[in-house]
C-alpha cells in the first residue's frame, strides 16, 4: 500500500469486530510512532497498549456515553505526555504537536495492517489515570481505539467520509488571503 493509499483509506469508522492483536501489530505500531519527528528529536511521547481484556474493560469505564461504540476494541492505545519533555519556544509548546505526528503514522501504519485506528478526545483522563497509573504531572491526550472493521453492522451510514473545508479554504499559494477574498 502507498501512503497516498493509506491516506485515502484511513478512516474513523466506529462500527468495529474483534481482532487478533499480535505481537507483529504491536511492533508496526509502536515502530511507527518511534519514527515519527519531534522538535529536537525529543519524542515526548508516551503510550500504554491496553489489550488484557480485563484491562480494555477497565479502560471503557473511561469512554464518554457517546463513545460506548468503542467497548468493541481489540486493543487501545493511551497517549500521553507533557510539555517538559518537549521544545517550548515562547508561546509555541510544541508536545502535542509532535504527539499528533506520532499518532498520525500510527493511524497510517494500522490502516496499512486492515485495522481501524479511531483518535477519541470523548473519555476520562481521570478514570484513564487510575486505571493505567499514569502519573498526575502527564496529559493524556487520546485513546487511540483500534479493532477491526464491521461491514456486516450499519456499515452504511459510515460509508460515507465527513465533509471536508474545500482545499481553496485550507491553503493559499505564496501568501495569506482573508477567507473569500
Ligand atoms: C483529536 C480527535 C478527537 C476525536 N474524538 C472523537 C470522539 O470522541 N468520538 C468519535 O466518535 N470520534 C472522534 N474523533 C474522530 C473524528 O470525528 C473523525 O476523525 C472526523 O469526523 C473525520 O472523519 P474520518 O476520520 O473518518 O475522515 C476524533 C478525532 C480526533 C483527531
Amino acid at each position: 500500500m502507498t501512503v497516498e493509499q493509506a491516506i485515502e483509506k484511513r478512516r474513523a469508522y466506529r462500527l468495529l469486530k474483534p481482532v487478533d492483536i499480535t505481537d507483529h501489530i504491536l511492533e508496526q505500531l509502536s515502530r511507527a510512532a518511534q519514527l515519527a519527528p519531534s522538535c529536537y528529536n525529543n519524542q515526548p511521547w508516551r503510550f500504554i497498549f491496553i489489550k488484557t481484556r480485563h484491562l480494555l474493560n477497565k479502560i471503557f469505564e473511561a469512554l464518554s456515553p457517546g463513545n460506548a461504540w468503542g467497548k468493541k476494541a481489540s486493543l487501545i492505545i493511551v497517549v500521553y505526555g507533557k510539555k517538559e519533555d518537549d521544545c517550548v519556544i515562547k508561546e509555541r509548546e510544541y508536545y502535542l504537536f509532535d504527539l499528533g505526528l506520532a499518532v498520525s503514522a500510527i493511524l497510517l501504519q494500522a490502516t496499512e495492517l486492515e485495522l481501524v485506528a479511531h483518535p477519541i478526545a470523548g473519555f476520562s483522563p481521570q478514570k484513564v489515570k487510575e486505571t493505567t497509573g499514569i502519573p498526575g504531572e502527564y496529559t493524556v491526550i487520546t485513546l487511540i481505539i483500534i479493532g477491526a472493521r464491521d461491514k456486516n453492522g450499519d456499515g452504511e451510514s459510515e460509508e460515507k467520509r465527513p465533509e471536508r473545508h474545500p482545499l481553496s479554504e485550507i491553503y493559499y499559494i505564496d501568501t495569506y488571503k482573508e477567507k473569500n477574498e
